[in-house]
């Protein structure tokens, strides 16, 4: 069975620069508890009305259809993976369809927050292997800024997060060294309330959060159990790293670079503790960007490529823990 392969990358970010010190002045933080507690300096928010979840992918997916060497007309299916969608309905991989002027192709819309754009390469990677399509745009972008608490209620999701888009071209590989060697997908739903957004959705309908006069009514923002995240976030990062390296008879040496979701610069520094792993073999950019969720590992992906981090033949893993909670592994030769 053929492999598939990240045949070219592409990110955007908003011009807007939005430093710590900036949000001191808008709720009760410190740039010194922000650096101190999740390593980020600053982060991407967009100018209101400039920006779009979907305008940001179709940013990123031009960059690296060309970056591939092809032409929007050569794509055969698109992924979106995003937790910030323009709309409720529809997701927006049609929107990047329209705007991209590609003919009717299939679009899927992949709601797996943190670990959206693993379990999207994975997807991808299954059509590419059977056959079935032979170039798809994988995306990643989410528009985080428009939905956050930015008060001192709020302070310890808002100050993480950041917005942005990555993406990938995934095509059949012309070899079978290069190429992605396995993905690997888990769920754990039980914990699906401790990092999420309950409204608007199903269960809790516009009507009734309109009518709220409650200052303290919130589930319209983000929710998110700190610590009991950070927990589960140190355990199932390595196990799903060493699910992909057993399953491939390999060992964390072997690890050119490890790009992970960049949650936050302390989970990545206590998994590379743990996996025994070196400076020079985990990319971390979530001091310039925040955690953009979906987004975060094909905009790191692809700062580490332009960087030369990576070269023919590397052993590559990305790797994502989250909301759902979710979590997901790729090991690949580059
Ligand atoms: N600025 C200043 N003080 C703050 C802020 C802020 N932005 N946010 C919270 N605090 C205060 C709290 O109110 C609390 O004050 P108190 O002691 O007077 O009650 C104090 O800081 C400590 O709060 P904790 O929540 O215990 O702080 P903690 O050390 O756990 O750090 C953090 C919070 C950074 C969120 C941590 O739990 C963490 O890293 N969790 C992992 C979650 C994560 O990274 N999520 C990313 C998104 S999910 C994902 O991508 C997987």
């Amino acid at each position: 069975m053929r492999k598939s392969i990240i045949k070219g990358m592409g990110f955007y970010v908003p011009e807007r620069v939005v430093t710590n010190a900036d949000l001191e002045k808008i709720m009760d933080t410190s740039d010194a508890w922000i650096q101190e507690r999740t390593g980020i300096r600053e982060r991407r928010w967009v100018e209101p009305g400039k920006d779009t979840t979907s305008g940001m992918g179709v940013k990123a997916a031009r960059m690296a259809i060309e970056q591939a060497g092809l032409s929007p007309s050569d794509i055969d299916f698109i992924v979106f993976a995003t937790l910030s969608p323009d709309y409720y309905f529809p997701g927006p991989g049609v929107q990047v369809q329209e705007a991209l002027e590609i003919d009717t192709i299939g679009a899927l819309d992949v709601r797996n927050q943190c670990s959206g754009f693993v379990y999207g390469l994975s997807v991808a990677d299954q059509y590419i292997r059977t056959g079935m399509y032979d170039n798809i745009l994988v995306i990643g972008s989410e528009l985080h800024s428009g939905g956050l608490d930015k008060t001192t209620r709020g302070r310890n999701v808002s100050v993480i997060f950041g917005d942005g888009a990555g993406a990938a071209v995934l095509s059949a590989s012309p070899s079978d060294e290069r190429g992605i060697l396995s993905t690997h997908l888990h769920s754990e739903g039980k914990h699906a309330r401790e990092l999420a957004l309950i409204g608007p959705s199903t269960q809790k309908w516009v009507d009734e959060i309109l009518t709220q006069n409650d200052p303290d009514y919130t589930d319209y923002y983000p929710y998110m159990n700190g610590n009991f995240v950070f927990k589960h976030a140190v355990t199932r990062f390595p196990e799903v790293i060493r699910e992909a390296l057993d399953q491939n008879g390999l060992n964390a040496s072997d690890i050119k670079l490890l790009v992970p979701h960049q949650a936050n610069l302390r989970i990545s520094q206590f998994v590379q503790r743990s996996m025994g792993l070196s400076d020079d073999q985990v990319y971390s950019n979530i001091m310039r960007y925040g955690n953009t969720t979906a987004a975060s590992i094909p905009i790191a992906l692809c700062e580490a490529i332009m960087e030369g981090k990576v070269k023919e033949g590397d052993l590559v893993c990305l790797a994502a823990f989250g909301s759902g909670f979710t979590w997901a592994s790729a090991l690949m030769n580059w």
